[in-house]
């Protein structure tokens, strides 16, 4: 069942670049709601847990160091059709093939450093927004 829901963070290169509020922005002008938000920066064996299901692929430990290099902004977004429409808004995860206009063509630089992460399915929107978020910090 969709749940209207997509679960995003906002990677240390955005936020070091200073970029997270521009970001922030286009989510809630494309009409994200926010419903759940917070700044902070992840432990290797949190971002280890959060990307445990690419732990065997090639890039694991390089996305694991990159995730905990500095702060993040991890937040669950609402809107109808939120995981797809999400997706559209952020581009490709590789930047390269990102889309004119898309927040990773905007702001990332490669591959790692992407500027933004974005659920894949409603069912990860729920486990990844569950992760990091109790039922008393959302809105
Ligand atoms: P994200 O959507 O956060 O999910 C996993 C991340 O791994 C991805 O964004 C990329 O930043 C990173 N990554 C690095 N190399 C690859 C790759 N070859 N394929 C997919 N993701 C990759």
């Amino acid at each position: 069942m969709a749940t209207n829901r997509t679960f995003t963070m906002i990677k240390p290169d955005a936020v070091q670049n200073g970029h997270a509020g521009k970001i922030l922005d286009q989510m809630t002008e494309a009409g994200f709601k926010v419903i759940a938000l917070k700044y902070m920066q992840l432990e290797e064996t949190t971002a280890g847990n959060f990307y445990g299901v690419h732990r065997e692929r090639p890039f694991f430990n390089d996305l694991v160091t990159f995730m905990t290099s500095g702060p993040i902004y991890a937040a669950i977004l609402e809107k109808e059709n939120a995981v797809a429409d999400f997706r559209t808004l952020i581009g490709a995860t590789n930047p390269a093939e990102a889309a004119e206009g898309t927040i990773r063509q905007r702001f990332a630089k490669s591959i790692d450093a992407n500027a933004v992460h974005g659920s894949d399915s409603d069912e990860n929107a729920d486990i990844e927004g569950n992760f990091f978020f109790s039922q008393f910090e959302r809105f």
